[in-house]
């Protein structure tokens, strides 16, 4: 069966924004080709229904120079039942094994594995903001000339999709994203939690300033780290935590601080709008 417009499922983890960002303009280069996009953003395993794409792009933020372990693990789970589907990231400059992480994931799931396409982003590890009210400008969140890259990876892609038969969809199969040595063995002696606690620290509210509004753990957290307790404080999950700093960097008071939050200066490119999402 000839598709000539494509049902395409954009699902990424995004913890400052920067993913977000980078699915929006994947998304609309696609759009602007006449498919259809959904971006759904990974929040605590939610319950996503991939049949009903046509594509599906996997995405996360580079973490540790792989890709962020809750994610990862979710998309062990998933049936992809023959379905294409192509991966995006977005990282500080070192991708390292953060595509083969999640290729891996999905290896066992019968799909089709279309490529990658990796978009450099402002900030790394160094996200936290002591003093800044306001984001920084969002021009450079991902590298422009990645954008472009990726917008032509993905018109080239759906067009050879929309003018080929579905049935000979698998042809357009790529080679894996290869995994290197030095990368995982770095990531195994520098895990997520030792870079979470060394570098990051416990989250500790300032309860003089939160509001209660909620937004931390009902929008904010993609891994379900924190609840809200009987007084609508938040309250924090350190073993949960990824430590992607979307709490300390998005909360409208700024009333999550860490050991470094309170020392260091602003490192940070985020996208307040994630907050929507
Ligand atoms: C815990 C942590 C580890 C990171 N490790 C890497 C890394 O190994 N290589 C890299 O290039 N960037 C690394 N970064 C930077 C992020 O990949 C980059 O900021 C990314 O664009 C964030 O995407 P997000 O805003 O969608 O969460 C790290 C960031 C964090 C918070
Ligand atoms: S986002 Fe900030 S102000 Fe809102 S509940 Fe969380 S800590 Fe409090
Ligand atoms: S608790 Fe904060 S730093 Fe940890 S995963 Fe959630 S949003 Fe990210």
């Amino acid at each position: 069966m000839l598709k000539s417009t494509l049902k395409i499922g954009l699902f990424y983890y995004s913890g400052t924004g920067a993913t977000a960002y980078f699915a929006q303009k994947i998304a609309e280069s696609m759009q602007n080709n006449g498919h259809t996009v959904t971006l759904i953003r990974y929040r605590s395993q939610n319950h996503t229904d991939f049949d009903e794409y046509d594509l599906i792009g996997f995405g996360a933020a580079v973490w540790v120079w792989r890709s962020p372990r809750v994610f990862t693990n979710f998309l062990k789970n998933i049936k992809l039942n023959n379905k294409p589907y192509f991966i995006f990231q977005t990282c500080g400059g070192t991708p390292g094994n953060a595509q083969w992480s999640i290729y891996k994931s999905l290896k066992h799931n019968n799909g089709i594995y279309l490529g990658d396409t990796v978009g450099m982003g402002a900030n790394n590890i160094r996200s936290w903001r002591a003093n800044l009210s306001e984001p920084e400008d969002t021009k450079n969140l991902v590298n422009p000339a990645d954008i472009e890259k990726a917008k032509a990876f993905a018109t080239k892609m759906c067009s050879q999709l929309t003018s080929t038969e579905t049935e000979e969809w698998p042809k357009f199969a790529s080679i894996p994203p290869q995994k290197y040595f030095k990368w995982s063995v770095l990531g195994t002696v520098s895990s997520h939690r030792w870079q979470m606690q060394m570098l990051v620290g416990k989250k500790k509210l300032i309860q003089d300033k939160c509001t209660k509004c909620g937004l931390c753990a009902n929008k904010i957290c993609p891994s379900g780290a924190i609840t809200l307790n009987s007084d609508k404080y938040p309250e924090f999950n350190e073993k949960l935590c990824q430590g992607c700093q979307g709490c300390i960097n998005l909360c409208p008071t700024l009333a999550i601080e860490t050991k470094s939050s309170r020392t260091k200066q602003p490192f940070v490119t985020y996208r307040k709008e994630i907050t929507n999402l």
